[in-house]
Parts: C-alpha cells; structure tokens; sequence
C-alpha cells in the first residue's frame, strides 16, 4: 500500500497548547506515526498561544463562507514541532486570554459549541473530496469530543474517507442542548438515537462514537470499563454494540522529553547505570519546596489536575496519618478550589512535611519525577494516565488504583513480581482512603529494604513506554479500516 495519509484532528498539542494527557498524546503519537512512514498532518485550532509560537505562516486555504461560522483561514509555518500543523485561524473564535476550554476564571466558554463544530466542520471538509488542499487524506483521525461533531459531518455530507475517533476521557462529551443542532449545519434527520442525539440534547462525543469507522481508547482495559454502567457515562450500550470496532491502545511516553539521563530540569540526570543523581534531585525538591532536607524520609509525589477523578481527596485525607509514618508529600496540581484549599492548608499545618504549588509548571513536574521517591496516582477512573509512566521511567514507582491504564501499565509489587522482575509499583483496588494507606504503607515497607527498592526501581526504568508500539497499533487500526 502507498504512504498512508491521516489527518490528525486535535484540541491540544504539546508544547504549542497543553491542558492535560492530550496535548501529550498528540505531540508525540503523530510524530511517532511518521517515524513509520505514515504522512499524518495535525489540525489545530490557532489559539493566541499558538500563532504567537508560529513564524512566517503561511495562508493555504480559506473558509468565507461555512454557514453560522465567522470566515476562517488555514495556515501553515514554522514552529517546535516536526510535525507538519494545518492550523485553523478564526480570531473571534480562537483568539482571546485563557485557555482553550475555560476563560481565566475556570468557566467554559459560553460559545464552546460553535468553536469546535468549527474544528470539526473544517477536519471533515479536509478530509473529503471536497477540500481546497492538494493534499489527500485517506484517513481521518479525531480526538475526544472537540472533533467529534467531524465524523459525523463525513458522513452526512461527504462521503467515502474513513476515520477513526479516539477516546481520552468519557467524562467529557460535548453536550448541548437540542437548538444547537442547526447552528451548526447538521440536519434535523441526525437528532435521534441512530445520531447525534444523547438524553434529548446534542452530544460532540456521541456523534464521533455513532459515526466514526472505528473507535479507539487508551488503553485495553478502560477499553473494555467503559462497555459498562459504571464508567460508560451513559454511552455504555452504544459501545456494547460497537465492541467490534473498539480497540484499546496503551498510550506511549515521549521518552526524549521525559528521559532521565537528559533533562535540563534536574539538579541532577541518573540511568539505571548511575542512580546517585537520584538523590541529588530528591535534595533539591525538598530545598526548592521547603521540605526538611532528609535522604532518609520517603518522599511521595503528586502531580494532577485536582478533580473528582484523580481521587486526590482520598490522600488529602490521610495526609496527617501520613506525616506521621513519617513521609513527605510534594503536590503539584490546580482544578477544585475545595481541593486546592485543602491542600494549601495542609502544606500551612505541616511545614517542612507536606508542600503544595497550586498552579501549573512543566518544570517542576520533571523535578517531582525525579525528585520524589514514590508517585502517588489514585484515580477513580484513568482512562490511560501518563505520569505513571514518567515516574517508572524516572525510578520513582508509583502507587496507583486498580483502574483503566493504571491497571495495565504498573505491575503491583510482590515477593513473586519482585522475583520475576515485573514489579513496577504499587496497585490496590477499592477506592477508599484506608485502601490508600495501607498500600502507601506496604511502599514504605519495600522502601526500607534497601535491595528490594533498588530492585523494583531498576524494573521501572527498564520498561519500554516508547510510541513505536502504540502507533503500530493504531497503523493496524487504520489499516483495518482502509481493508472494509
Ligand atoms: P489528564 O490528561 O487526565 O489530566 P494524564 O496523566 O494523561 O492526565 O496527563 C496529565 C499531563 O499533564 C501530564 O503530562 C502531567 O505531567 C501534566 N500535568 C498535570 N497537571 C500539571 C501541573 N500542574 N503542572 C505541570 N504539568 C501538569
Ligand atoms: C485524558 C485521560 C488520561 C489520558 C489522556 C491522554 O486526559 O484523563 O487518562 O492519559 O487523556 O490519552
């Protein structure tokens, strides 16, 4: 088969725009895919941050005419990524303070709806016969529910291009309600339960389940959760019946931006071959944070958005059970003011044992990696999760729940896993904070054993995270596709 050609329709693309794993996954899966031979061009919205990271654009097509969409134009230039970006300009839908969802108050736009039908419209135009590029697609692939209306588009206007939708987190959908439909140019005859229509109201995520070719997850196992009640928000029946083309597919890590043995971040790098550099970082994050400078006291790590889902409210409440064992606790995260809140104060009533920033700093989450002996992830659901991954490449094993992709990446530690050498961290299953700390304390246990730690620190390192396999996979998919 000739070069494959895939538009890559993203909201977020690490280090352009990052809110969360996303951004992550579309910075390094598309670059990964064209390692193997695969022509993937990404098609990102032109955020203020965005174009002011683009040099010497280029105009390749314009869009003056969509119906119910101010005029927007696709531009091409140079930027930190190698791979090629189609990104869509429209000012007054794209260019404004705040963040890509939310205004700087944490409020999603009012006009989220027409900005990514805008995304969505545009990917399907692109993807069609009809689109102003010379540029082919043969495979259209989108991303959660912000091109999840383009599926849908493909397949009520266009016709004959495949796609393909993947899904990062089911707890966000897109969901409008019903009036929406005409602004933005679906047809009446798509709001029913063969369509677009979720609960009576217009759903971005459902569309892109019901109409796209295949569907894919991040990882094998929330592949199959969300098939049922409990983590299938409310799309569990129409995933049972789509089980056939759903595939589960293990996020991969970038290991060049997250590597250890070169990262301008560290006071320190370390390999498995010389883990002194280890401590060096621990020291310096206890400095950096506040903490008591102490090699000997286990360190514990966070770093989440701080939402319902992380479950970071199970080990706020343990914290002072914590501190007593004792242990350190570094957190770095944002979301829930309650959380926040909680955290700050408990950081105020345990100087020098418990430390929080409250914000976002890609350089202090390299730092936490390195710096921290243990990761502590224990998230209700995790449909993949990413800093599991970076804490075993770092050494630092994680402590997570039994959940989604947490579930297939860390191999809980045991006298047999340490024995055959999967050991890679700690896993506990019911999600109650007495579960929680018992399995902080059973890490702390293996921490005292000086052999034992060095041991499982060395199987985390030597885990292969790398996107080859993984854009293998989706290659698979694609092809696949392409077969029917
Ligand atoms: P999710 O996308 O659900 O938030 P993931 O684990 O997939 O979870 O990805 C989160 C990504 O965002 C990781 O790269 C993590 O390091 C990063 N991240 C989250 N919060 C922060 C923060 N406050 N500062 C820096 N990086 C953060
Ligand atoms: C979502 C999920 C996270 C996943 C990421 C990238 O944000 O919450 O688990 O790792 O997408 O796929």
């Amino acid at each position: 088969m000739s070069e494959l050609k895939v538009l890559f329709a993203t909201s977020e693309m690490a280090p352009l725009i990052k809110t969360g794993g996303l951004a992550d996954v579309s910075g390094a899966l598309p670059a990964a895919l064209r390692a193997l031979g695969v022509d993937v061009r990404v098609l990102l919205p032109g955020y203020t941050p965005v174009l002011a990271q683009m040099s010497q654009h280029e105009v390749v097509a314009t869009f003056d005419d969509l119906p119910g969409f101010p005029p927007a134009r696709l531009l091409v230039g140079d930027t930190a990524t190698d791979v090629p970006l189609l990104v869509l300009d429209c000012p007054e839908l794209y260019q404004r303070a705040g963040g890509p969802y939310q205004d700087t108050g944490g409020h999603d736009w009012a006009d989220n709806a027409r900005r990514f039908a805008l995304l969505s419209r545009v990917a399907a135009i692109l993807a069609s016969g009809e689109s102003p590029l010379p540029w082919r697609v043969d495979i259209l692939h989108c991303n959660d529910w912000q091109t999840g209306l383009a599926p849908a588009h493909l397949n009520l206007w266009h016709s004959g291009t495949p796609s393909v939708m993947t899904i990062h987190n089911m707890a966000f959908q897109g969901v409008f309600s019903a009036h929406t439909l005409e602004d933005l140019h679906l047809p009446p005859s798509s709001f029913g339960i063969d369509g677009v229509e979720y609960y009576g109201n217009l759903s971005f995520l459902k569309a892109g389940l019901y109409y796209a070719d295949h569907i894919t997850t991040v990882s094998p196992n929330y592949a199959n959760e969300i098939q049922y009640e409990a983590l299938g928000f409310g799309l569990q029946g129409l995933l049972t019946q789509r089980s056939e083309d759903l595939t589960g597919i293990l996020n991969g890590i970038d290991t060049e931006e997250w590597n250890p043995a070169d990262d301008d971040y560290l006071a320190k790098t370390y390999s498995t071959a010389r883990m002194t550099g280890k401590a060096a970082n621990k020291q310096a994050l206890q400095q950096r944070m506040g903490l008591s400078v102490d090699a000997d006291v286990p360190l514990l790590g966070v770093i989440s958005r701080f939402t319902y889902q992380k479950g970071l409210d199970l080990l706020l409440e343990i914290a002072p059970r914590l501190v007593e064992l004792p242990v350190q606790l570094v957190m770095l995260g944002s979301g829930e003011a309650g959380m926040q809140d909680a955290a700050r104060a408990l950081a105020v009533r345990y100087p020098g044992r418990i430390a929080a920033h409250i914000g976002y700093s890609e350089a202090l989450s390299h730092q936490i990696e390195a710096g921290a002996d243990m990761f502590v992830m224990p998230s209700r659901f995790e449909p993949c999760g990413l800093n599991q991954l970076y804490s075993q490449r770092y050494g630092t094993p994680p402590i997570v729940h039994a959940t989604g992709g947490l579930a297939d990446s860390v191999t809980d530690c045991t006298a047999e896993t340490l024995k055959d050498g999967s050991a890679s961290g700690f896993v506990f299953s019911g999600m109650t904070a007495d579960n929680l700390y018992a399995t902080i304390l059973r890490a702390v246990g293996v921490y005292r054993d000086e052999k034992q730690w060095k041991a499982l620190r060395k199987n985390c390192m030597g885990k292969d995270f790398s996107w080859q396999r993984s854009a293998e996979a989706y290659i698979d998919v694609y092809r696949k596709v392409l077969e029917r």
